[in-house]
């Protein structure tokens, strides 16, 4: 199955084309045909965060030309000739459909006048959570071209993109189609068997930081989650704080390694939020705070102080995350820790989730390079194995939710 893979929940503009065999388990397999991401970093940067109305006309910008560049890696791009498939104009739908994406339906109007129709079979979108007026480009950018392709439609949870995008991480080769281009040989297969689970999967990003239980593929029961800002937040928030640059996780990581190196040490301990808390929530806010005077305290800054605090903040959040992530694996008799989430690329949290798993006998799964952040080819696998249950959405009744659910919360018994 070729599916198309759209993902705008936050600042990263992504469309892809995979091609995807089998079911999850044994026989599964998929290759990426067409990837293409356009980053709004350096746009957000000056903000020290994501300005959601800013990332909303970027992705109306940047969508059209993803589109064609997925789509020609793929060599599915096909100018329109005359007995091609396709459309002769843009239906009055379409119009309807992009009425509030003022500079994207030009874009697309021309794009379908320009191109015949792909060799598509399915459109897997971001429906939600993210930042619904940047969510809105994406479903409204997919409604119109199921609508005007005659194409189904999937509504992905971002959060099951990235707990997929883990789970798949274990490759294996086969067999090219022919349809694949040459750049791309062997696909990426996966095989977790049923034994695998239950599994417990850390979610940390910009956004949102949680626990979820997974019983299997697409079962779902969340354990705990942040009570205010998110794991990524508090990264970003605390980078700010020592007046590094937007995203704050990566700056704060790289100075973290360099304060071990030198054997740096902070001149104060930060909290580690709701460790005694009895439950799996998280709570980053306070930690921020309690950093932000620490760091006001000893003023001026050096460079040396800026690498021992970076340590601090990272071994501070790493640490709660690692230890809640842990008893709740031991609660649940988790056999697999799946880590997702832009966070998830912080290699500290890697390196120590990785001891902890291992001394208890239990697997992690991380997210394969350039898989932690956001990306297409996560929404659209996750949209694979949905499309694989017939778990369509009606084009005209798609709907963007910025607070989507993945699951509802487990209440702790204690
Ligand atoms: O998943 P993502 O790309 O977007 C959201 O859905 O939010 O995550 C972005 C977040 C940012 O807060 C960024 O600082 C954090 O992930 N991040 C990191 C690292 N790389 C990205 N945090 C810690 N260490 C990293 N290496
Ligand atoms: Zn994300």
């Amino acid at each position: 199955m070729h599916i198309l893979g759209i993902e705008t929940s936050c600042d990263e503009t992504a469309v892809c084309v995979l091609e995807c065999t089998g079911d999850f388990g044994g026989n599964f397999a998929y290759k990426t045909l067409g990837d293409a991401l356009i980053s709004q970093i350096a746009i957000h940067a000056p903000y020290g965060g994501v300005f959601p109305n800013l990332a909303k006309r970027e992705h109306q910008r940047n969508l059209t030309p993803l589109l064609s560049r997925a789509l020609d890696e793929s060599g599915l791009l096909r100018v329109r000739t005359e007995a091609g498939p396709g459309v002769h104009s843009p239906q009055s739908v379409v119009r309807s459909i992009l009425e509030r994406e003022t500079e994207l339906l030009p874009q697309v109007e021309t794009f379908l006048q320009t191109y015949d129709r792909p060799h598509i079979d399915c459109i897997a979108v971001t429906a939600g959570p993210g930042l619904e007026p940047a969510l809105w480009v994406g479903v409204n950018f997919a409604r119109a071209l199921a609508t005007q392709w005659e194409l189904p439609l999937v509504a992905v949870n971002h959060m099951e993109g990235h707990i997929i995008a883990s789970l798949v991480t274990q490759s294996r080769s086969v067999a090219s189609s022919p349809q694949s281009v040459a750049k791309n040989q062997g696909a990426t297969g996966h095989e977790l068997r049923t034994s695998d689970f239950p599994a417990v999967a850390l979610l940390a990003s910009g956004g949102h930081t949680e626990l979820q239980l997974v019983k299997g593929l697409g079962e779902y029961s969340l354990i705990g989650e942040t009570r205010d800002d998110a794991a990524g937040e508090a990264f970003d928030k605390i980078a700010r704080i020592l007046d590094l640059p937007y995203p704050g996780g990566p700056e704060i990581s790289r100075l973290a390694a360099e304060a071990r190196a030198g054997g740096l040490v902070s001149p104060a301990p930060f909290p580690r939020p709701m460790l005694d808390s009895g439950d799996y929530d998280f709570s980053f806010s306070g930690l921020k705070t309690a950093a932000r005077k620490l760091i006001e305290a000893h003023q001026p800054m050096t460079d040396d102080l800026r690498s021992a605090f970076s340590c601090e903040a990272e071994e501070a959040i790493v640490e709660t995350l690692v230890i809640k992530t842990m008893r709740a694996a031991d609660e649940h008799d988790a056999q697999t820790i799946i880590v997702g989430g832009g966070v998830s690329a912080n290699v500290y949290l890697r390196s120590r989730l990785a001891e902890a798993a291992a001394s208890e006998g239990r697997a992690v799964l991380f997210p394969g390079p350039g898989l932690s952040t956001d990306n297409a080819v996560m929404i659209a696998l996750a949209g694979y194995f949905r499309a694989l249950k017939e778990e369509f959405t009606d084009p005209a009744a798609l709907r963007a939710d910025g607070n989507m659910r993945l699951s509802s919360k487990i209440e702790k018994d204690q």
